[in-house]
């Protein structure tokens, strides 16, 4: 091509491509698209239901890419909203500049969620898309804490602590357990005053959700107070929370901080919240209460346990409904052997435990082993009940081999779940390795079925491959409660799937095992008839055969309700409905579909969906010799070719796209370094400034 011809197709195609951006700068509003509300207007407005509004500047550059945004929203979700009575409002922050200033605006585009009562919570998932807004829009008109007109009225309990009576409490003055927040302030007297909180961009909202915590834990009898890192700087830098304690940096993400103190414990009385900021109370609440019950090593009696273990658990749930999702970790002993020293391994567990999830953790006198038995025999009786194959029965001696162990030890339970383990520990010494212990215990304490979504999804993929070579994944949509009847069915079904491919992968197990140990019996013999030294003899016997438990599923749900962009964002094509099964390869990423008949994977065949478990596993079990097809995520020859996707979905917009594409083959590298320039000051704060600049050159060009 010479560089004249270059130059002129170069020229026609920017032409068109700024005709289409100034076609779609100027999108016109929908019909009956509101004018922005003003102060009076706002008051009123806000009394009618949930309104998320949004606070903008007319010049922002943010909120000039959020405006078409915002209308297609608020035009989509009108009717819907009505019904859900949640609004989607706007607020012009320079012609009521009044107001803005009034809700503490700092930053444009600031969307948040109101009731009547005021400010709930900040939207602030990025990038803000139509269906981002709407998916916070359905979430929050569900949750009955942002209508409670009493929750509004209601006075938060937490009482302000000053350095003093904190650190009396950590030294074991506490007769109760206490839940305390740490906040970058001075002068937050009762946790619901109106402070001005600086560079927090999260504080206001979390002055209601703490409210809301200290309602509920009060329940248990737990107490709750603040501390003001601003005038305890000592306090809250021993802590490590030295950024509440003085400005160090620009940005406003200062966030709020939690610990819980245990009672009557002069040392280790401190537990940190170890997860990571929430406006969502759940969190902190069940921190709390379990960390508590924990440490008073409560006792369990075997009928106790069965009925927990043997409730029912619905996964997605019914609002209001209560479900027991519990693991139990039970420590077992022999009142006639054991000596105190034993039980000091469970101080060291509080702590850890607090980190996992739903773990409680319980003392019992006596060994498990028939408890055990009688859930392993239930789990046969639900998949010789369930399936038309030759009736499977349960493996004494395997199971014996497995839970042989001298006491004490540790069982683990989990509600809803027929298989139990026992943590190997046969000697004094493995019981006291905190070290091992945990690890066996967050090996085995995954959810009985995860639910699964796009921010849990790398964990889950990347969790202790050794022991989980596969993550199977329930499609199913929550909803209305017809809905989530049927989705906990087909879960409930997959968990049947599960234990009958785990009677397939313990047979196995256990036939991999005696070929061991026919094999060292062999060897022995055979050093025997050599007539070996007998040091070599003792050692060969002493040789332990190592219990592999690989190959194992882990199970999980994914509500597409809820995710709609879960499949494009990890690479995996294809249309996937309600009630299929995907299952993937968690260490070579490829992910399956359909059975060995090429069907799709549904638990309703729970006999074809095993057999994929089987040969994706422990093809020398499996009953068909047809392999399954899989598909590798994220594969480049996807990306290569979906460009035709994009030419399929957006019509002739789909081709002007192609067209920027070739552009930026030819400007690239410029335009790629600009970008990353951009994105660098966008990861920084969003407001206006360095950014609205580098954006204005950038279509200057
Ligand atoms: C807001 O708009 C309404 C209707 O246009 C008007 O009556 C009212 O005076 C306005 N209030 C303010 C504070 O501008
Ligand atoms: C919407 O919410 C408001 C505030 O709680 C309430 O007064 C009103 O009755 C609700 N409207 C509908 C249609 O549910
Ligand atoms: C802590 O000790 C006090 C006084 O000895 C007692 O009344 C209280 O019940 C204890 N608290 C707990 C949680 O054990
Ligand atoms: C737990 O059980 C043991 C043995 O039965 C008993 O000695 C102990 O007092 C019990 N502890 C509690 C807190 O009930
Ligand atoms: C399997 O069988 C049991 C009875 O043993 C029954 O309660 C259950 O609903 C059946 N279905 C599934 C999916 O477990």
């Amino acid at each position: 091509m010479t560089t004249q011809l270059r130059r002129n197709l170069l020229t026609f195609l920017s032409c068109i491509t700024l005709l289409v951006a100034l076609a779609v700068g100027a999108a016109e509003p929908p019909k009956g698209f509101p004018e922005p509300l003003n102060s009076t207007q706002f008051k009123e407005e806000l009394s009618k239901g949930l309104h998320i509004v949004d606070f903008y500047s007319p010049y922002c550059p943010h909120c000039k890419h959020l405006a078409p945004v915002w209308m297609e929203t608020w035009e989509e979700f009108k009717e819907e909203g009505n019904k859900l009575n949640i609004t989607f409002s706007q607020v012009n922050c320079i012609e009521s500049a009044d107001l803005c200033a009034d809700e503490n605006i700092e930053f444009f585009p600031d969307i948040r969620l109101y009731n009547p009562s005021g400010y709930i919570k900040s939207f602030t998932e990025t990038p803000r898309t139509k269906e981002s807004l709407i998916a916070f829009a359905r979430r929050e008109s569900m949750d009955p804490d942002n209508l409670d007109a009493d929750l509004d009225s209601a006075l938060s309990l937490s009482q302000d602590l000053e350095g003093f009576d904190f650190l009396e409490l950590i030294a074991g003055k506490a007769t109760r357990p206490h839940l305390i927040s740490f906040w970058p302030a001075k002068d937050l007297r009762d946790s619901d005053d109106l402070v001005n909180f600086e560079n927090c961009a999260r504080c206001r909202e979390f002055q209601r959700t703490w409210k809301i915590i200290s309602r509920q834990v009060n329940v248990e009898d737990i107490r709750t107070g603040h501390v003001n890192c601003e005038s305890n700087p000592t306090i809250c830098e021993e802590l490590g929370f030295a950024e509440l304690a003085k400005i160090t940096n620009h940005r406003g993400d200062r966030e709020p901080k939690v610990a819980l103190v245990l009672p009557n414990k002069t040392s280790n009385s401190l537990i940190d919240y170890p997860n990571g900021y929430s406006v969502n109370s759940k969190g902190y609440v069940d921190f709390a209460k379990r960390t508590f019950a924990n440490s008073q090593f409560p006792n369990i009696t075997e009928e106790e346990l069965r009925k927990k273990v043997r409730g029912s658990v619905e996964f997605l749930q019914e609002r209001g409904s209560v479900s027991n999702n519990d693991i139990h970790l039970v420590f077992a002993y022999d009142p006639e052997t054991v000596v105190i020293e034993d039980f000091d391994i469970l101080q060291y567990l509080i702590e850890p435990l607090s980190k996992i999830p739903n773990v409680y953790l319980y003392q019992i006198d006596k060994s498990l082993i028939d408890t055990s038995r009688i859930f392993f025999e239930g789990m046969y009786e639900v998949i010789n009940h369930n399936s038309s194959e030759a009736q499977k029965r349960f493996n004494e001696e395997y199971f014996a081999m497995n839970t042989v162990t001298q006491l004490p030890t540790f069982f683990m339970f989990k509600d809803g779940d027929f298989i139990s383990h026992v943590y190997p520990g046969y000697s004094t010494t493995e019981m006291r390795k905190i070290d091992a212990i945990m690890k066996w215990v967050e090996r085995y304490s995954t959810p009985l079925v995860a639910e699964v979504t796009s921010s849990n999804f790398r964990e889950l993929m990347s969790f202790e491959p050794e022991t989980y070579s596969n993550l199977a994944v329930q499609l199913v949509s929550g909803g209305k409660n017809k809905q989530i009847k049927g989705s906990n069915t087909l879960i409930h079904k997959l968990l049947c799937a599960n234990w009958d491919y785990e009677h397939t992968r313990m047979e196995n197990n256990f036939e991999q095992i005696n070929i061991k140990r026919t094999k060292k019996a062999d060897s022995i013999k055979l050093l025997r008839e050599k007539q070996a030294p007998a040091d070599k003899i003792v050692n060969k016997m002493r040789e332990e055969i190592p219990h592999v438990d690989h190959n194992k599923l882990l199970l999980g749900y994914l509500d597409i309700s809820k995710e709609k962009n879960f499949f494009k964002k990890f690479g995996i094509t294809g249309d996937h409905k309600v009630g299929e099964v995907i299952i993937i390869d968690k260490l070579n990423n490829y992910y399956y579909t359909k059975d060995n008949f090429g069907n799709n994977l549904t638990p309703n065949n729970l006999q074809s969906l095993r057999e994929a478990f089987v040969s994706l596993n422990i093809p020398s079990k499996a009953l068909y010799n047809a392999k399954l097809g899989g598909r590798l995520m994220n594969s480049p020859f996807h990306s290569a070719f979906s460009f035709l996707d994009i030419v399929h979905q957006n019509g002739i917009f789909g081709y002007l796209l192609i067209v920027l594409l070739i552009i930026m083959l030819f400007k690239g590298p410029s335009f790629c370094r600009r970008y990353r320039i951009m994105k660098h000051y966008k990861g920084k704060r969003d407001v206006v400034g360095i950014l609205g600049n580098v954006e204005k050159k950038q279509s200057q060009d």
